[in-house]
């Protein structure tokens, strides 16, 4: 069966036979990061094209949100945090204050409508050029898409299944158990109750871009680590989300539902509620500075940061603990955008009963549509394989496609006999490289196909990255790959993390040693590498191991600040000579400086 899955505003994939064949993030194919509200027409190109089939052969189209709840099931809340926004107009009668949030409400139910989003699909589809029939478009629960994402790429046999996310539809939270190809659902949270609105609107209060930011977030809260014993937001944090024994309550008035002068992500009330208590504390705009630099460095937001990340942490492990118990299971799944969360997903490991944690490498919704091609799948009564091979999935290219591009654009090149070699050489004397091999990487993290790479101890590398080739804040981490084998050296109570987005608690071996990957909270966001499923990368840092001492490097994201990790030979070469990058290697190919 040929499925075509869609996240109509991020990605594409298609799933052919029995599993998800190719998977692509439109933002790495059009350049432009985090590019929401897009149609996907770049990944559904190279979906089809690269599997030598076109629109003709797709037998269904996929897409993970179900519309069809929009015109019954959504019009109530949907109204209410309209009209509630609306009320930040303090002049007008309360009548024409109904009739707009009345007409916004219709107007965004028809923008989501099952009519719209068809004709939206069929559009695109037609503006790229396929004649003849649509395929049959089929909704999925955003949710259950979430949950078939996570379970059909773990290689667990039965789990216990954890979604969180800013709101899939009217749920912010679902709990799935998988028993022997089963799906059981056994609780939920609904809007407005969303751990994902919960930490956006404290994304977006200390100057951060909500929706993308989240992270950056979660790294400054670290900051605050030192000082939580004097933090007084730890315990006032408690009147907007408080923890109870089997999940936790959120108060929805300080987040999206309500007058919001400053942010639609947070409310008035917020503001009040904080600056009531320190006047400082105002929001912060965008990009907005103090003279000790970024304005969200002083101590004072980086409490508020810390309380936020700890409350949601908590939270997190309740439910997780929850489940588990219901449940009777010991493997666990998470997905949805609240668990690209690595520090609240290494909570949850350290704190619940559970012998084995997975989170996918794209957990947020670009993934989903990977979840809404099995879903449909299975529901068509296929077998389904589980996605064993990741380095597959996404746009790769063959040397001789390399050496044409080189030559075309009179760039000079190398190929020599031993790449790994050649590549641990340049690491061990403390070159960067841009390394380029293999399938481009599924997720916001780079897993040693499209990564740069660095000795992790060399004194003062981080800030050499940062100030000549990344660009980035320099108060933020930087993260290790290391072979499985040599893992227990690197982190405190051992994980398998193979995508990079479980925090673990680093060794005081790598503490000393290596501290440009460790964080300021002494965790790190490792990536361990199975011999089995990344071959070329498990020995690449052997090669390195043979040389530093240890198979490990520092491995961050081939890209430069603000621009999504590069896809294609031409983005690696654009940022090797934009950078001071001093080596880039595609595939079997140096090219020098
Ligand atoms: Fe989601």
């Amino acid at each position: 069966m040929i499925i075509l899955g869609l996240d109509i505003g991020s990605s594409a994939c298609l799933f052919m036979g029995h599993t998800i064949v190719s998977f692509c993030q439109e933002e790495r194919l059009i350049g432009l990061k985090k590019r929401v509200n897009l149609f996907p027409r770049e990944a559904v190109k190279w979906c089809l094209e690269h599997n030598n089939i076109s629109l003709t052969d797709v037998e269904m189209i996929a897409v993970s949100w179900d519309c069809t709840k929009y015109p019954f099931k959504m019009f109530k809340p949907l109204l209410i945090q309209k009209m509630r926004n609306k009320r930040r107009y303090s002049g007008k009668k309360p009548d024409s204050v109904r009739t707009r949030s009345v007409n916004a409400a219709i107007e965004y139910l028809l923008a989501n409508s099952p009519s719209t989003v068809r004709s939206l699909i069929r559009d695109n589809l037609r503006i790229m050029g396929f004649k003849g029939p649509i395929p049959e478009i089929v909704f999925v629960s955003h949710h259950l898409s979430h949950a078939y994402q996570a379970y059909y790429q773990s290689q667990f046999k039965d789990s216990a299944i954890l979604i969180a996310d800013g709101s899939g539809e009217e749920n912010c939270i679902s709990a799935y158990s998988m028993k022997n190809g089963a799906l059981e659902r056994l609780f939920d949270y609904n809007i407005p109750e969303s751990l994902g609105w919960f930490y956006s609107a404290f994304t977006a209060y200390l100057g951060f871009i909500p929706n993308r930011d989240e992270s950056k977030m979660m790294g400054l809260a670290a900051y605050g680590n030192v000082r939580q014993q004097h933090n007084p937001w730890i315990e006032r944090i408690n009147h907007i989300l408080s923890i109870t024994a089997d999940g936790y309550r959120i108060h929805p008035g300080y987040l999206k539902f309500g007058g919001n002068e400053y942010h639609p992500n947070y409310t008035d009330s917020l503001v009040d509620f904080i600056t009531s208590y320190d006047t400082d504390l105002y929001p912060i705009g965008l990009g907005e500075m103090s003279e000790q630099g970024n304005k969200y460095l002083l101590e004072k937001y980086v409490d508020v940061a810390f309380a936020v990340q700890l409350q949601l942490e908590r939270a997190v492990i309740s439910l997780a603990r929850r489940l588990v118990s219901l449940s009777g299971l010991r493997n666990l799944c998470l997905a949805g955008g609240v668990f690209m969360n690595c520090k609240a997903n290494g909570s949850i490991l350290d704190n619940t009963d559970i012998d084995n944690l997975f989170v996918p490498p794209a957990a947020s919704d670009e993934g989903a549509c990977m979840g809404a091609a099995f879903y449909v799948a299975k529901q068509e009564g296929v077998s389904i394989s589980k996605i064993k091979d990741y380095n597959t999935l996404g746009p790769r290219y063959s040397n001789d496609t390399i050496v044409r591009i080189l030559k075309n654009n009179g760039i000079r090149y190398e190929l020599p006999s031993d790449v790994y070699e050649s590549t641990a050489h340049f690491v061990e004397n403390t070159k960067t490289v841009g390394w380029f091999r293999g399938g481009l990487e599924i997720g916001a993290r780079a897993l040693g196909n499209r990564s740069i790479l660095a000795n992790p101890f060399s004194k003062g590398m981080k800030d050499h990255l940062n100030n000549t080739i990344k660009y980035r804040e320099r108060w933020r981490p930087y993260c290790p790959s290391v072979n499985n084998e040599y893992a227990d050296n690197v982190m405190r109570h051992r994980a398998e993390v193979p995508f990079m987005n479980i925090a673990r608690g680093a060794t005081q071996y790598v503490i000393d040693e290596a501290p440009d990957v460790v964080h300021v909270d002494n965790t790190i966001r490792p990536q361990t590498v199975d011999k089995k499923h990344c071959p070329n990368f498990h020995l690449l840092l052997d090669r390195i191991g043979n040389k530093i001492g240890a198979p490990m490097v520092l491995n961050t994201s081939f890209n430069i600040r603000g621009k999504p990790i590069v896809c294609s030979p031409y983005d690696a070469i654009s940022t090797f000579y934009s950078t001071n990058l001093d080596k880039l290697v595609l595939e079997d190919i140096i090219v020098h400086k």
